[in-house]
């Protein structure tokens, strides 16, 4: 029997393979949902640099497919993350998000993702329910969750004999969670939170709840504080005599790409967090030099970070020969990958966050010097998720 095919429908069929050739063969879209302006700019442009290091290590693409970029800044304002985040999704209508660094910006991005069915990678934000109550196979965390570093903080602390501490940091989730992190294994050591302070983000005026400190006089000060706001706070505690009379800890955010303005303040100052600048590992040192090639800078946590999302989601675009239609085939590939990072090689929970050695470090000269491994292999509970 012969099958006579008109005309028309065959234009049809021939249209249509087309079509679904040129989805397959057009650049994603990635959107950058990153702060480019605030107390937390600097940490978004490493994020930025991090991710387009690894793209163009692979020539501009990733699984075979060129990556276009959508950039917003995004302030760190929550009250207009909504906004921001529906400018990639609807108006731009890119394939995935990546972003973001502030933990409240980046919950509602985790709304907005899980509304559209958007995939979306966190570069940095450690809230935990976006790898908690609201996970989604579409969800992933290239970084760590709060909870994380403010752990490893409190076994350091405790592992020194420190037993009463205060603790201080910006009143929003990151603080919050840190600081529940840090009091946890801070408690369970031995020791006690004696008093618990903060400011309002991104508020700098530290002075009267260093007089606290100063009359208190605990054994150990902990803090959260990042970017420019670390620098000042920092200083300020330097200032104010305090650095000689109460020793000052903090997961390493407190240090991490702020030394050169931190000066002879930070010196010395002991953090904990999952990466060291100076890992003397062969993909720690071929990153870092290409990274200084590159950008005439030295790279940061925030770097790592944006790098290792940048290879999550070519993890992902590899097994699906960049196909990014082939979702489930993405998501599983990613969910299973291990990601060689420059921090050392890491896996995803279930709730899609890292898995990560916890290293001590020290502030000595420009880096954040490895001192030792606080906590091997620390995951993240993952309250809350159902996948
Ligand atoms: C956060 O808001 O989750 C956050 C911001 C800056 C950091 C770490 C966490 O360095």
């Amino acid at each position: 029997m012969r099958i006579a095919f008109r005309p028309a429908l065959l234009a049809l069929i021939a249209a249509a393979a087309l079509g679904s050739a040129r989805a397959q063969t057009r650049p994603l879209k990635v959107g950058l949902m990153l702060p480019a302006t605030g107390t937390y700019a600097a940490l978004g442009d490493m994020i930025e640099r991090g991710f387009r290091l690894y793209v163009q290590e692979q020539g501009g693409q990733l699984g075979g497919r060129e990556i276009q970029y959508f950039r917003v800044d995004d302030e760190s304002d929550p009250s207009k993350a909504t906004d921001n985040v529906n400018k990639l999704i609807k108006r731009d209508n890119v394939d995935v998000i990546v972003g973001t660094v502030h933990s409240g910006v980046a919950l509602a991005m985790a709304r907005a993702a899980r509304d559209s069915n958007t995939m979306l990678i966190v570069p940095n934000a450690g809230a935990g329910a976006i790898t908690g109550a609201m996970c989604a196979p579409h969800i992933f965390r290239s970084s760590f969750s709060n909870w994380q570093p403010g752990y490893a903080t409190g076994v350091v602390a405790a592992g020194k004999g420190y037993k009463r501490a205060m603790t201080i940091t910006w009143n929003y989730a990151a603080g919050q969670e840190t600081v529940k992190g840090f009091t946890e294994a801070f408690e369970k050591g031995g020791g006690k939170v004696a008093k618990d302070l903060s400011v309002p983000f991104p508020n700098v005026e530290f002075q009267a709840l260093l007089t606290e400190i100063a009359a208190q006089k605990p054994d150990v000060v902990f803090a959260f504080f990042a970017g420019g706001g670390a620098v000042k706070f920092v200083k300020d505690y330097d200032a104010a005599g305090l650095k000689k009379t109460v020793p000052l800890i903090g997961s390493g955010f407190l240090t991490d790409g702020t030394l050169e303005a931190q000066g002879a303040s930070a010196q010395g100052l002991q953090t904990a967090l999952h990466y060291a600048d100076n890992l003397d590992t062969p993909r720690n040192n071929a990153f870092r030099k290409n990274f200084a090639l590159t950008f005439k800078a030295n790279a940061d946590v925030y770097a790592v970070q944006g790098y290792d999302a940048a290879q999550l989601l070519g993890a992902g675009l590899t097994a699906v020969k960049g196909d990014f239609a082939k979702r489930d085939g993405m998501i599983g590939a990613m969910r299973k990958t291990t990601i060689d990072s420059p921090r050392g090689k890491f896996t995803l929970s279930t709730s899609h966050n890292p898995v990560l050695d916890m290293y001590l470090r020290e502030a000595v000269g420009k880096n954040n010097e490895y001192k030792g491994v606080a906590v091997k292999a620390l995951a993240d509970p993952g309250t809350g998720c159902k996948m």
